[in-house]
């Protein structure tokens, strides 16, 4: 039987969000529904409540979050009831050419539950990247459920379920940070913390933190960065320890065309921009045609992580277990469901690191 249960919803573009009933659905074929434990508080989120993504409202936010299988659908068979899962942003196919391959982060034929969840109404909800976790329940495809390691904290795997796995994977596997090399984070929320993480374990030797936010550079000088800077100091620094060549890797992660040209620009020749930040799409960087061959600086997007989730889940575990990445010590604020407009204020000021909402 569908269940009501508690959400947070962004019904128009910059208002408050509220507390709602929801709507879930029984899990039809391929789908799951999930009880979920924990979510963070990711930019993204903003993004959907801004407008920025799309002009899909009603939102159902939340996207970055773990929780237990409580029920799955006809033909399920990666999980099943009782299963500790991270929930990922969509389900990949399996058949088709990127699959095959062997590279299912560039599968053509991704998908989401296909049956909605709704609000009392019976207006249609827009779940978050697919997921719509500020919710005590969420229906996905059985797909985006990642059986994981039950040791982790509900709080820590979550993080995995976005940020962290953004930010680590970007300097991990997109920019494969080289040892004893130089690095810039232009940005410094729980995704560029997760860069700086992800570039003190590949050995960097200098890592730079750039935030304009004081609370954010101390954070990031506590998850690794060597030195933290405001974005005015930017080209002070760069001069000092490159002698104005640049860096070796820059990384963007604030997703704004300006720190994508700032970052391009604090990039040493054939070294590498790392876009990470997930921006708006009229907001246009320009290049022009001579620096971009002449410099051959590359550009490299990361989504996700940039690697197949599921090794990449496994892996930030195994890391974790061994204390090498801090995923507990990224959360600094954790709030109940009905706290979410101040949660999500304590991201856009920049006061919490990540807040966990605990459900
Ligand atoms: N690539 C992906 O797969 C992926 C996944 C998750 C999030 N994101 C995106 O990554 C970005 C960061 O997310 P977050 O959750 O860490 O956000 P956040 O709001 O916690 O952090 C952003 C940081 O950027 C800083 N900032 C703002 N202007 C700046 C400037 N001019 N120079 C330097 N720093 C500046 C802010 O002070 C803040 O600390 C967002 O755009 C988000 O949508 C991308
Ligand atoms: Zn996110
Ligand atoms: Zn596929």
């Amino acid at each position: 039987m569908a269940q009501q249960v508690r959400g947070v919803i962004a019904r128009a573009k910059g208002e408050p969000v509220r507390i709602e009933t929801i709507t879930v659905p029984d899990p039809g074929p391929g789908e799951a529904v999930v009880k979920v434990q924990a979510c963070g508080v990711c930019h993204t989120d903003l993004h959907y409540r801004e407008g920025g993504i799309n002009d899909d409202f009603p939102f159902l936010l939340g996207h970055e979050a773990a929780g237990v299988v409580e029920s799955v659908g006809e033909g399920v068979t990666e999980v099943a009831p009782g299963d500790f899962v991270i929930l990922n942003w969509r389900a990949v196919c399996g058949q088709c050419r990127a699959c095959k391959r062997g590279r299912p982060q560039y599968c053509f034929a991704t998908h989401n539950a296909k049956q909605k969840m709704t609000l009392a109404d019976g207006t249609e909800l827009a779940p978050a990247l697919g997921i719509g976790a500020f919710a005590e329940k969420t229906l996905v495809a059985a797909g985006q459920c990642t059986k994981v390691d039950p040791a982790a904290s509900p709080a820590a795997a979550g993080l995995l379920g976005c940020g962290v796995m953004a930010g680590l994977g970007a300097a991990i596997n997109t920019a494969d940070v080289a040892a004893g090399s130089s690095v810039a984070v232009i940005g410094c929320g729980g995704v560029g913390v997760s860069a700086i993480q992800g570039a003190r374990l590949k050995g960097a030797a200098e890592i730079v933190a750039v935030d304009p936010v004081a609370s954010r550079r101390e954070a990031a000088l506590r998850f690794g960065a060597t030195q933290a800077v405001g974005p005015d100091e930017l080209p002070d620094i760069n001069q000092r320890l490159t002698a104005g060549e640049g860096f070796d890797y820059v990384f963007e992660v604030v997703g704004k065309s300006a720190t994508a040209r700032k970052a391009y620009e604090a990039t040493r020749r054939g070294g590498t921009l790392c876009v990470v930040g997930a921006g708006a799409m009229d907001d246009q960087v320009q290049f022009n045609m001579f620096e971009l061959f002449f410099d051959e600086k590359r550009i490299l997007p990361s989504l996700y992580g940039g690697g197949d989730v599921l090794q990449s889940y496994e892996r930030a575990i195994a890391l974790w277990r061994a204390g090498r990445v801090d995923l507990e010590g990224m959360i600094t604020h954790r709030v109940q469901l009905a706290e979410i407009n101040e949660a999500l204020e304590q991201m856009r000021s920049g006061v919490a690191l990540r807040t966990c909402i605990e459900i």
